[in-house]
């Protein structure tokens, strides 16, 4: 039997240099889509997955996440006073317990590879999910869950996938796939941010995976890839053939919030599913199309 999954790394070390000015000071990761910061919902993703421990992967000027995932006692004790006992209960509903999350720092943004290799203590020999805040997904069953699903079944590692236009092949660690019954995909090969001439398929890894502590010896040899950086799908790819390995095409939308259009495409979506705000956004939406 597989070991349960019980750790989520979020590396949100980056630069966030696509969403200049707005990140010079502010984490990207702390932009809000309608009213919640995107990292806010990566924690809530992975707590709704069975995950009880959140390692947070950082770097300088990201103090805002710590602070977050903080109790904030001025506005606590406000809210006591004047009785707003509604908005109090929704600020600990997603709080994680004490003890369970923890920091550690990636000194310099060498890649994501690296950033999940700097995780590698605190995680330990067991699996673990690694969620990337800005790849946010609009889905009945959370992102996470439905891959953690296939995990219990399965074992090994885990990847979410989707099929992208062939000329956005560049963008993405792209498989190569051998067996397929439409849903999972096993993993014969893996490369990152091919030519599309040089794509083995278009199926494309999304920022949510489920991986064995194996990829810390693979990251351990700090070999630079694609654009320079130590890429974290080098990495999995020298763990094929070693278990189970298999992407995951995963029910749901997904949004590209590290990009601007695709950020705003979010805030659109997320704003439809509200009651208290899809009339008004729908009304907004018209009177541009017109
Ligand atoms: P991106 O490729 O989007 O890079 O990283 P970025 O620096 O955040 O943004 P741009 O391209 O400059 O606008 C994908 C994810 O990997 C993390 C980022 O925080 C983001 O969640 N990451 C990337 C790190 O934690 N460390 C790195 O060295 C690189």
């Amino acid at each position: 039997m597989s070991k349960t999954l019980r750790k989520a790394v979020f590396p949100v070390g980056g630069l966030g240099t696509r969403f200049l000015p707005a990140t010079k000071s502010m984490p990207k990761e702390m932009l809000p889509v309608v009213d919640k910061p995107l990292i806010q919902y990566a924690v809530e993703e992975a707590a709704a997955a069975g995950i009880e421990e959140f390692i947070f992967v950082t770097g300088r000027g990201k103090a805002a996440i710590e602070d977050h995932f903080d109790y904030s006692y001025e506005l606590q004790d406000t809210l006591i006073r004047r009785d707003k006992t509604e908005a109090l209960e929704e600020l600990n509903r997603w709080m994680p317990k004490a003890g369970k999350v923890m920091y550690t720092r990636q000194q310099e943004p060498l890649g994501l590879g690296h950033a999940v290799w700097c995780a590698r203590h605190l995680v330990g020999d067991e699996p673990f999910a690694v969620l990337l805040a800005d790849d946010l997904v609009l889905s009945q069953t959370p992102c996470l869950k439905q891959m953690v699903d296939v995990y219990d079944r399965q074992g090994g590692n885990v990847v979410a996938v989707m099929d992208v236009p062939l000329e956005h092949t560049k963008r993405y660690g792209i498989l190569d796939v051998g067996s397929d019954d439409g849903k999972l995909a096993e993993v014969r090969g893996l490369v990152e941010k091919p030519d599309p001439k040089d794509a083995p398929s278009t199926l494309s890894i999304i920022g949510r995976y489920i991986l064995q502590a194996d990829v810390f010896d693979h990251l351990e040899t700090r070999s630079l890839g694609a654009g320079g950086e130590i890429q974290l799908t080098d990495a999995m790819a020298r763990m094929i053939g070693a278990g189970p390995f298999f992407g995951l095409r995963f029910e749901g939308t997904r949004f590209d919030c590290g990009d601007k259009v695709g950020f705003l495409h979010a805030n659109l979506a997320f704003a439809l599913e509200r009651d208290d705000m899809k009339d008004g956004v729908r009304k907004v939406i018209d009177a541009y199309s017109r």
